[in-house]
């Protein structure tokens, strides 16, 4: 049988964006700490880093405030389509199906290099398009953005069609910070290598999408409650997680690629959900989950070094702000949007088509 590599330690590409140091647990958007913008940032001066190379100024972050407010309007043709999908359509096949239809209505499907301003677009409308078709399939009628709202309290606003709690949009701006970049994971490298045939951004944006979707990857954190619902009670944890592992199953939430230490993501979301839901019985019974679900990794994988990553406490943040389950790895996505329009960018900037080889492994006729 073919050895399985999934690429784990080929470079691809040289990047200003993000490093991510597995070994010491550390995450830098072009040279400021992560867990320090997360803290101290609004999502828009974060995004302004990732693509403009710099934080923006005061009058730099007002222009750039009132451009991505003007880019959160969907043209009624977009609603079109979205209105004709299924009320079954999962919402991250929603989001590639608009972001597809958006691509082929703009009239810049051909244009290249893409352009900032439709990284800022994009961005702008992937969490419109959440609320608009959230709303709908819920029965609900839709919400207009909020002109004074910045971008997460405005998603918020647009979810529930009420002012949201100041400590609900400082945790979720927190979580959008920590989720919008993270070097090249599987989502990324897809968009980029669409790019790099000279496609267009909708195009790489819907291989992303389409990545992202799977639970492997942006799909874990619905998958975190589900477990912690399926556990139930404190009591029979280390019974259901043992079972797991016994037989063959991952736990959603723990275990990375790159990280081989606690994921410093984690680390800051755990801060935020302890602040917000310490007294949630949930969030009591997720706490102790982490803590026996790691001691049961190092037994039944030793050596592996496998501990929580960021969609364990992604999960805790999501449910404290009261996001609907359906919703995590979309908002998720709306998040990333910067990172990997930020990546389609760079890629365009120093573009060669990717091409690597397979070994053929197959048998030879004759
Ligand atoms: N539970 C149990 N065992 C695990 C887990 C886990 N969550 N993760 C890895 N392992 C085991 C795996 O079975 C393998 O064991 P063995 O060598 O005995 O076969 C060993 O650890 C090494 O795993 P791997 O398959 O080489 O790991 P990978 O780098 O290919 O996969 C991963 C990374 C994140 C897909 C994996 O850890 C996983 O499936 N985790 C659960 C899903 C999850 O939480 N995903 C979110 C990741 S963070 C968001 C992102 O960056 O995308």
């Amino acid at each position: 049988m073919a050895s399985v590599t999934g690429l784990e330690g080929i470079v691809a590409a040289e990047t200003e964006l993000s490093f991510v140091d597995g070994e010491k647990g550390l995450l830098i958007y072009r040279g400021h700490e992560a867990k320090e913008l997360a803290l101290q940032t609004s999502f828009e001066e974060a995004a302004y880093l990732l693509w403009n190379g710099k934080l923006p100024g005061d009058e730099e972050l007002i222009h750039f405030r009132a451009q991505w407010k003007a880019h959160r309007v969907l043209p009624a043709a977009l609603k079109a389509i979205i209105d004709q999908l299924p009320a079954k359509s999962d919402m991250m096949s929603v989001l590639r199906t608009a972001i597809s239809a958006e691509g082929a209505a703009d009239g810049t499907s051909r244009a290249w290099p893409p352009q900032p301003e439709a990284a800022l677009r994009y961005t702008a409308m992937l969490s419109v398009i959440i609320a608009y078709r959230y709303r709908q399939t819920e029965g609900l009628p839709p919400v207009e953005p909020h002109p004074e709202l910045d971008h997460v309290a405005n998603y918020l606003y647009m979810l529930t069609g009420k002012l949201p709690k100041q400590a609900h949009v400082k945790a979720l701006t927190t979580y959008f910070i920590l989720a919008m970049e993270h070097g090249m994971n599987a989502s990324t490298f897809a968009g980029r290598v669409v790019l790099s045939t000279q496609s267009d951004m909708a195009s790489a944006l819907c291989a992303s999408i389409g990545a992202m979707k799977g639970p492997l990857h942006g799909g874990a954190p619905s998958e975190v409650v589900h477990m912690l619902d399926e556990i139930e009670t404190k009591e029979r944890a280390e019974m259901w997680l043992r079972q797991q592992l016994s037989s063959g199953q991952r736990l959603m939430g723990f275990g990375h690629r790159i990280y081989k230490t606690f994921d410093p993501r984690a680390e800051a979301l755990r801060i935020i959900t302890t602040g917000l839901a310490a007294e949630d019985p949930w969030f009591e019974l997720a706490t102790l989950v982490e803590s026996v679900a790691v001691n049961l990794l190092h037994e039944f994988k030793p050596g592996r070094k496998l501990y929580t990553n960021v969609e364990f406490y992604a999960a805790a943040v999501l449910r404290a702000v009261s996001m609907p389950k359906t919703l995590f790895t979309p908002t998720f996505t709306a998040a990333r949007m910067v990172g990997w329009t930020a990546h389609l960018l760079e890629q365009a900037s120093c573009n060669r088509i990717f091409r690597p080889q397979s070994v053929y492994v197959g048998t030879i006729p004759g």
